[in-house]
């Protein structure tokens, strides 16, 4: 999705703007441009596709020069990406960068023509421009406040006012923003990424607040002037998290970044040997005393739903409802004062898992997030978060984030049977302590990267394959086909492995590779006869199993083999492969890893 980085200070901003919107190059986007003051005037420089094409737009129009300024990577909604759709929007005298989506921009810009404007993009964007304009009445802050009661949707605004040229505007709703507080100047960014080469700390805007930068202030009040005082945050992450440290793509980093984000998102949950979510203020006698258990996400977040739902029902003996939070809204769910939602989510800024939990709140439920990033809407919205720890995540394809979900899923289980009586408390040790093996088996198996890379060289060529699986596998291999799919662009579907016959198995021919993961101890024998119906109708078929597995010379063309444990905690090793297959398939087929075409790395709009 967009991002915005503004910077008003001591020195020239337009290194700072572009190397800011790099740090936000992983959210997607597809033009970008920046707006500077210099000499009490809105210069502006704009451009289709890369930052680079912006920095050599600049060299041709001349680079721009001055304190203050904003800057902004779109991604394309209202308007094809292009030199005009790009942001800033404006004109002379107000110049805005925008993040989400204005719903009503339609019936404002029917206004707007009426009063003589005109327009040259085809965004919603412009129209909050104009709007600005129109009601312009000398004061930034008046100004603003008039503009926010007409306009309706998700938004975080970047705004210059060439009477104030010293002066970064900002607000925000559904849409991140914080103000980064430095010792040259103060910024605004979409996200940490943009200001930790400068700053670690940071205030979060809350909804409607408005923020007034200068290079030695911020004040922030209210749509009716009243003063807010913020809490000053300090981010936890380091600039080498945000950085590739020696790796070729963001993706391999954080593949690699799994163990120890499992274990920092772990230790804090495990007290004696037990799991101990009390420190989110979830409550065993909360836990257990839920009527039902939803959890709402989308993509890898509810594809990490999923194996909570399997492995909470079958410790916990409760019922667990997983669905795509896009989906949840509309099908009129019945949710209650007496049920659990639970929404996951890297971001914490998905606009769809974000419009969940407001869902789940109107009707009364407990909401439980489990968010990555500190101080995010969803988080900050929900009644108890329980955030993972592993670090920015800048890949689009989200990976370490996964697996820290996964560990939450673990732990929630487990925590929720032994409430319930549903496992003994030796039976919980147990489990608990083969989830705090998991790092170090993760450690071990990221050697099966080679092996990875030469299965990856036999999909390369595929146009499409198939991945199966039951049980604990099934839900995984959602996952691994997803993760396929976004960075490879190798079309690729997730099947339930029984399910083949009913249908799917007539696309099996030897051009289409199958991926099955077979390492449920108790329907090996089961997936085994289904793998061996593909690889008799001339599939070549690639086995993710058990160490030791009985028949497994002949059954797969090719083979990847993992450390032995609970059936249960299989997928935590499980997805260490698929996502080595995804990734090295895509680098083979020379694709932009990192960034994905068409994708963006937080999706803040429906
Ligand atoms: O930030 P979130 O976890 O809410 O994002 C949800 C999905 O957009 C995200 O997991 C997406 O599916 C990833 N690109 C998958 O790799």
């Amino acid at each position: 999705m967009c991002g915005i980085v503004g910077f008003v200070g001591n020195e020239d901003c337009v290194d700072m703007l572009i190397d800011g919107l790099s740090k936000l190059e992983y959210r997607g986007y597809d033009s970008a441009g920046i707006a500077v003051m210099d000499n009490k005037q809105i210069e502006v420089r704009k451009s289709k596709g890369r930052l680079a094409d912006l920095t050599a737009k600049m060299e041709k129009e001349g680079r721009l020069k001055g304190t203050c300024g904003i800057g902004h990577t779109r991604w394309a909604t209202h308007g094809e990406p292009s030199d005009i759709n790009s942001h800033p929007h404006g004109n002379k005298r107000i110049s805005i960068v925008h993040n989400g989506i204005i719903e009503n921009y339609r019936d404002l810009k029917a206004f707007l023509i009426d009063q003589g404007y005109s327009f040259v993009s085809e965004t919603d964007t412009e129209v909050v421009a104009k709007l600005l304009d129109y009601y312009y009445d000398g004061n930034p802050v008046d100004t603003i406040a008039k503009v926010i009661g007409e306009i309706r949707g998700s938004y975080a605004l970047g705004i210059l006012f060439r009477d104030f040229p010293d002066k970064i505007y900002a607000i925000r709703k559904d849409s991140p923003l914080i103000i980064g507080i430095a010792k040259n100047g103060n910024f605004i960014a979409s996200d940490v990424p943009a200001i930790l080469k400068y700053t670690k700390e940071y205030y979060l805007l809350e909804a409607n607040e408005i923020a007034t930068l200068t290079k030695d202030s911020v004040s922030v009040c209210d749509i009716h002037k009243n003063p807010i005082e913020k809490e000053l945050n300090v981010a936890d992450w380091d600039l080498d998290a945000a950085e590739k440290g020696g790796y070729e793509h963001f993706m391999l980093k954080e593949i690699n970044e799994q163990p120890t984000a499992i274990k920092t998102t772990i230790a804090p949950r495990i007290s004696e040997g037990m799991p101990y979510l009390e420190e989110s203020g979830m409550t065993k006698e909360m836990l257990k005393g839920y009527n039902r258990i939803y959890i709402v996400a989308c993509g890898t977040a509810m594809h990490a739903g999923l194996i909570g739902k399997y492995v909470i029902e079958k410790l916990a003996k409760v019922e667990v409802t997983v669905d795509i939070a896009s989906e949840f809204r509309y099908r009129n769910p019945i949710i209650t004062d007496k049920d659990l939602v639970i929404l996951i989510s890297q971001s914490g800024e998905t606009a769809d898992t974000l419009a969940a939990l407001h869902l789940a709140k109107e009707n009364g439920a407990t909401t439980m997030s489990v968010v990555n990033v500190k101080g995010s809407s969803i988080a900050r919205g929900s009644d108890i978060v329980v955030y993972t720890h592993a670090g920015p995540e800048i890949s689009v394809a989200s990976t370490k984030a996964y697996a820290v979900q996964l560990s939450i899923m673990y732990l929630l289980a487990f925590e929720l049977a032994y409430a319930k009586e549903a496992i003994s408390e030796e039976e919980c040790r147990r489990l608990t302590k083969e989830l705090q093996e998991i790092p170090d088996k993760i450690q071990d198996i990221l050697v099966l990267k080679e092996r990875c890379q030469f299965i990856a060289s036999r999909l390369v060529n595929a146009e499409s394959l198939l991945y199966i699986g039951r049980g604990l596998d099934y839900a995984l291999s959602m996952e691994g086909s997803l993760k396929l799919k976004e960075i490879s662009y190798i079309h690729s579907e997730s099947y339930a492995a029984g399910e083949l016959k009913h249908g799917t198995i007539s696309l099996i021919t030897e051009d289409m590779p199958v991926i099955a993961i077979a390492t449920q101890e108790n329907l090996f024998e089961k997936t085994l006869s289904n793998i061996k119906e593909v690889k008799s109708r001339g599939a070549k078929v690639t086995v993710i199993c058990r160490e030791g597995t009985k028949d497994d010379k002949t059954f797969a063309n090719h083979l990847v083999t993992l450390p032995n444990m609970d059936d249960l905690m299989m997928p935590m090793l499980a997805l260490v492969p698929m996502q080595y297959i995804a990734y090295y398939t895509a680098v083979l087929k020379g694709c932009d890893v990192d960034k994905p075409r068409n994708l963006a790395k937080s999706v803040t709009v429906e």
